[in-house]
């Protein structure tokens, strides 16, 4: 039985994680440490509230002694990171706070790991508990792409060109570091990028999904050319486990989905699979009567091409042949089985992407579990 310390488990991919791991390995405890930054929300956990084997924290990482409190008190033996700033746009209009949690609060992270699992243990002669730091990183470290490249495997050099990939790029270097030093250990993924369920509003998918359903415009950087390597977020959850499980310390695995799509793509796939299900289901019409464009079946028409964002990396592909061969990953869901279903859950949740959109769930959540 494990005992897991989940950072950022409110977020995208830490709740779907939470729902992963609590069904797979329904004897483990966990306790999940969350800022309930903009990104993060209970809603996302609503399903686990009220399992005994759950425990949600709100907090911050770069607070060491109350990371160090939860590592003794909880007896925690697997810390899971994920907490982090996310948005590339957010990076490049405000940089501090992702040096501030993605680089300083992965470092007090280390820190307190390293004290409760490694001095704490050698200071009373005994043997270091056993441990696992996993760090959850993006492929977004490795730079980008030209359209002919191989893709990036494990021993691509990194070149992050966003101040969210320099933070990601340099919280993996620490993580690195704590392991040959110090023999804390560690493993990191890093994974293309992901999709599903609990996907926040301001990213491509989620975006040109609820943008539809408001008829709102959808905006395009540049061409629409760059290429993203797209995963199911089950899928992430999957890998992770599978190197907690399986894979060796001190390893990097890359995580990906082999499935390379041009921006325009994506959103025309999207757009024709929005206008499909209005096609087939005359509630929608009722539910959503602001989607104009998709009851007219005419979504292309909301496509606008808008200026690009600087620094734009063109393509990113992720070469996953280490992690296929070493511990048996492959992706479970196809992406038009994943896209059919992340559309699906968008037009059952409005009530889950309204409050988020508006932040009215978070108020009262804040309310509820942040003024103890
Ligand atoms: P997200 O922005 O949806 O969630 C981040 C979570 O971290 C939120 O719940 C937020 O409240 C929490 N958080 C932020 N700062 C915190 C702090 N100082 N202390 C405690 N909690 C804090 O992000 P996501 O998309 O779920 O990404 C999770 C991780 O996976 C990140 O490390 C990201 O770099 C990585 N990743 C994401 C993708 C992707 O496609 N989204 C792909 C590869 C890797
Ligand atoms: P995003 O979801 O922000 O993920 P990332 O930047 O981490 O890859 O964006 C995915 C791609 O979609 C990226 O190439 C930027 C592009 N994009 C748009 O063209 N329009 C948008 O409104 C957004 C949010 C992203």
């Amino acid at each position: 039985m494990k005992k897991l310390l989940i950072t950022g488990g409110a977020g995208f991919i830490g709740a779907n994680f939470v729902h992963y791991w609590m069904k797979h390995y329904p004897q483990d405890k966990i306790v999940v440490i969350d800022a309930l930054t903009y990104a993060g929300n209970f809603a996302n956990l609503e399903p686990v509230k009220n399992n005994d084997n759950f425990t949600f924290i709100h907090g911050d990482i770069c607070d060491q002694s109350l990371v160090e409190s939860l590592l003794n008190e909880h007896d925690i033996d697997t810390l899971v990171h994920f907490a982090a700033e996310s948005h590339v746009d957010r990076s490049i209009t405000g940089p501090d706070a992702f040096i501030e949690t993605n680089i300083i609060g992965t470092y007090s992270l280390l820190k307190a790991a390293k004290k409760i699992w490694l001095d704490d243990a050698l200071a009373k002669d005994k043997q270091p508990k056993e441990h696992r730091f996993h760090h959850v990183s993006t492929d977004e470290v490795y730079g980008t792409l030209s359209a002919t490249d191989p893709a990036f495997t494990e021993e691509t050099a990194y070149a992050p060109n966003s101040p969210y990939s320099a933070s990601k790029a340099a919280s993996d270097h620490l993580v690195r570091a704590y392991h040959h030093t110090y023999g804390l250990k560690v493993t990191t993924s890093n994974c293309s990028n992901n999709y599903g369920p609990y996907h926040f509003p301001e990213k491509l998918i989620p975006l040109v999904i609820t943008n539809i359903l408001h008829d709102k415009a959808l905006p395009i950087y540049g061409d629409g050319q760059q290429i993203r390597d797209w995963l199911y977020v089950e899928d992430h959850a999957y890998g992770i486990d599978l190197v907690l499980n399986k894979g060796s310390v001190g390893e990097n695995y890359n995580i990906g989905g082999n499935n390379e799509w041009a921006n325009i793509d994506i959103v025309k796939t999207i757009s024709l699979l929005v206008e499909q299900e209005f096609k087939n289901n005359n509630e929608l019409t009722k539910r959503f009567p602001k989607a104009v464009s998709a009851i007219n079946q005419n979504t292309a028409s909301l496509i606008t091409y808008v200026q690009d964002r600087p620094g734009h990396d063109r393509r990113y592909a992720i070469d996953a042949t280490k992690t296929n061969n070493d511990l048996g990953y492959e992706p479970k869901e196809s992406f038009s089985t994943g896209i059919a279903k992340t559309v699906q859950w968008y037009l059952n949740n409005e009530s889950w992407w309204q409050s988020v959109m508006d932040g009215s769930y978070q108020d009262w959540i804040k309310e509820q579990y942040c003024s103890k």
